[in-house]
């Protein structure tokens, strides 16, 4: 990757005043005409076709997507630069989400690493890969926080939690944008669907946007995010691809974001659709006023707006700021001194490397009753059973680019290359939305056969992410009876699970022994699962979303009220269900390991603080097991009494901790006053006087208290 190592932030650098000036003078010769071209975007089938080619010779394209492979990307280029009249150079996006030919773990498994610093090279990978095939923009990261695991997208985002989101949002923006441009999506508000049913519509107040769903967005701001995708969905009732508080008035004029708002696909167009535009015009008119610069797929910009900036119902201005913003980020990506970004490829091995090493610190264990895992690798038989046991296609997740099924290695593989004296003996059992039993038999018959059998069990890679909503989060298909049938047979069980969303596991957490939750793992899925079947590798992942015991306590986080009436078990009207306990299954940040961690002698100094303070809150981890282990120390706050009701726990620090058998050290965790903050009455953010409990320890619902006090 050494060719590609300069960011673009030099390239921003690189770009003098003088070119800024020459984009005033360019702005000055352009008609109306090419500048609702520069603000138009489309996609094609892999190669753009004869009458996109012509709009670009017009100049009435900005950017294209879906062009893929420099083959491909270079010809319509040279057209740009060569045949326009102005010679305007064109975007080249793409969803490159997780990965482009190499896929790594889906976001959702990624954050689970609780590792920033994988998530940027993951996504620097992918963009120098991306790069590669011509392409200088990505639509990711996908940083919309999301409560409900019916919603598919849940996959496609770290999860439920603003500071973990925030983290892994900056960390991709850094990593895309060493090579291609990044985009965070979907402003704002997507991740909170109605039912958890894609493109609903959704009720979200100020405050919770403020505190929840903006958060991430914020930090990839800062962390310098080239553009930003307006979102399909309202916030009651005013869609986000028309909404001037969110594309001016927050992210602008608060954020200070200088770079580009792009509608996400036609959702400029959806405006009609929402009842809040009687014509295309009308529509166009609405989302650029409120801050939309690009419209994707729409063409509304290009068809319907010059008659309304003729008769001057959108100000010349608001066109030239838009174009502005884009052809600036054209300056800053360096493209108008080097329209082709030409790049040697990168080396395959390794990549392939730090997908397996992404792979396996994703995989977070959920059970591990008498030690079932880590396998002996000298195990006499093992059977290898389940839809998803050798699947080459599911494992690249719902959104895999030109991720190919023949780069990957199934679990079946990755055990048998891992334990090669074994004898594994393999049984499909069924589909993973099969109706039918047929293969029951076998499958059963293999697991009596063996000393342990690995059944694994989820859903298709495309059941989850866009349009993917489900109504039931049980295993699809005839998968718990398959479950249930090899359980029976008596032979001890690891299930490892494939799935893009926290499922319900009632059955298999009180059953099975051992609980493996691998997520779509990309191209190393069946290595990485291996290496932490046998104990190469000491799982540490964790769980970056809330999984519920039934469906009905949907939705379910960790960060929520206490209300006025907390639970009590022998008070009725207390607020909890009368059929179900409210906690989870597994809480956020939950995840075991093959050894064993101790907390102890919990310090918080100082005790009292000042806003403009940072407190330490140091603990002593021990490793007490018999195997090397890494512990992710978290570290949640409440604000115990303030203006407005605090949430009862919030994240605000963590650390991975590796720690030999029987050492122990001590952890240091720092969190700045200030990022105590909530929306208060007058709808600003402060931090109220008063005493803030701390927990340290290893997920949202365990841990040791300390506190202090913060002082006016
Ligand atoms: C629609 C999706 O919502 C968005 O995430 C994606 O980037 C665009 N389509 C472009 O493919």
């Amino acid at each position: 990757m050494s060719r590609l190592g300069h960011t673009l932030l030099l390239a921003a650098l690189l770009a003098s005043p003088a070119a800024a000036q020459n984009l005033d003078s360019l702005l000055a010769r352009m008609t109306l005409e090419e500048k609702l071209g520069q603000l138009n975007l489309l996609s094609a089938d892999g190669r753009a076709s004869p009458q996109q080619m012509q709009l670009v010779r017009a100049g009435k394209l900005g950017g294209l997507f879906n062009v893929i492979g420099a083959e491909n990307t270079t010809p319509v280029q040279r057209i740009a630069v060569t045949e326009s009249r102005l010679k305007i150079p064109l975007l080249f996006g793409l969803d490159v989400i997780h990965g482009f030919r190499t896929i790594f773990p889906i976001p959702l498994a990624e954050a689970g690493t609780f590792d920033p610093e994988v998530a940027e090279a993951t996504a620097r990978a992918a963009g120098v890969e991306a790069a590669v095939a011509g392409i200088n923009w990505t639509y990711a990261p996908m940083v919309d926080i999301a409560r409900d695991p019916r919603w598919g997208r849940i996959a496609e985002g770290s999860g439920e939690d603003p500071y973990l989101g925030s983290l892994m949002a900056a960390a991709r923006v850094r990593g895309f944008q060493q090579t291609i441009f990044a985009t965070a999506k979907h402003f704002a508000g997507y991740g909170a669907a109605e039912g958890g049913r894609d493109y609903n519509e959704t009720e979200i107040s100020a405050r919770t946007m403020r505190e929840i769903y903006l958060p991430p967005f914020k930090a990839a701001v800062d962390a310098g995010v080239a553009s930003i995708m307006s979102a399909f969905n309202d916030i009651a009732g005013v869609p986000a691809s028309g909404n001037a508080w969110l594309t001016d008035t927050v992210l602008r004029r608060e954020w200070g974001f200088t770079g580009f708002v792009v509608s996400d696909w036609t959702s400029v167009m959806e405006l009609l659709q929402h009842g809040v535009a009687g014509s295309q015009a009308e529509a166009g008119r609405r989302a650029l006023t409120a801050g939309v610069d690009m419209d994707m797929q729409s063409g509304i910009y290009t068809d319907a707006l010059a008659a309304l900036v003729r008769s001057n119902r959108i100000p010349m201005a608001v066109v030239d700021t838009a174009v502005m913003r884009v052809l600036r980020a054209k300056l800053y990506l360096g493209l108008f001194r080097d329209p082709y970004r030409s790049r040697t490829a990168p080396a395959g091995p390794e990549l392939r490397a730090l997908a397996r090493r992404a792979a396996r610190e994703s995989i977070v264990l959920l059970k591990n009753d008498r030690a079932l895992l880590p396998l002996d690798p000298k195990t006499a038989t093992i059977a290898v059973i389940g839809p998803l046991a050798d699947n080459k296609e599911e494992p690249l997740g719902p959104w895999h680019t030109q991720g190919q099924a023949q780069d990957v290695v199934t679990v079946l593989q990755g055990i048998r290359s891992r334990a090669s004296g074994v004898q594994v003996v393999y049984a499909q059992g069924a589909g993973v939305e099969d109706t039918s039993t047929a293969g029951f038999a076998a499958a059963v018959a293999a697991a009596k056969r063996a000393n342990v059998a690995v059944l694994v069990l989820g859903e298709r890679g495309d059941m989850s992410g866009e349009a993917a909503s489900r109504s039931s989060l049980g295993l699809p298909g005839v998968q718990q009876q398959l479950l249930e049938a090899v359980a029976a047979t008596g032979t001890p069980l690891v299930l490892v699970l494939m799935n893009g969303r926290p499922l319900i596991l009632e059955w298999a957490s009180d059953h099975v022994p051992a609980i493996v939750e691998t997520w779509f793992l990309g191209v190393e899925a069946g290595n990485a699962i291996a290496d932490v079947l046998f104990g190469d590798v000491n799982p540490s992942g964790r769980l970056p979303v809330t999984f519920p015991r039934v469906l009905g306590q949907v939705p379910l986080y960790y960060n929520h009220r206490n209300t006025g009436r907390p639970y009590e078990a022998n008070n009725k009207f207390t607020s909890k269900y009368v059929d179900v306990p409210n906690t989870p299954r597994y809480p956020f940040g939950f995840g075991l390991s093959y050894t064993t961690f101790a907390y102890s002698d919990l310090k918080v100094s100082p005790a009292r603080a000042r806003v403009s303070d940072t407190v330490t809150a140091t603990v002593t981890v021990a490793n007490t097991g018999k195997r090397e282990g890494t512990e992710v120390v978290q570290l949640y706050v409440r604000d115990e009494v303030a203006s407005v009701s605090p949430r009862v726990r919030e994240l605000k620090a963590f650390q991975r901790v590796t720690l030999k058998p029987g050492e122990s050290r001590a952890v240091s965790l720092r969190v700045a006053v200030r990022d105590l903050w909530f929306i208060g009455l007058d709808m600003k953010p402060v931090v109220e006087p008063g005493t803030f409990r701390v927990y340290v320890g290893p997920n949202s619902s365990e841990g040791l208290e300390a506190g202090f006090e913060c002082i006016p």
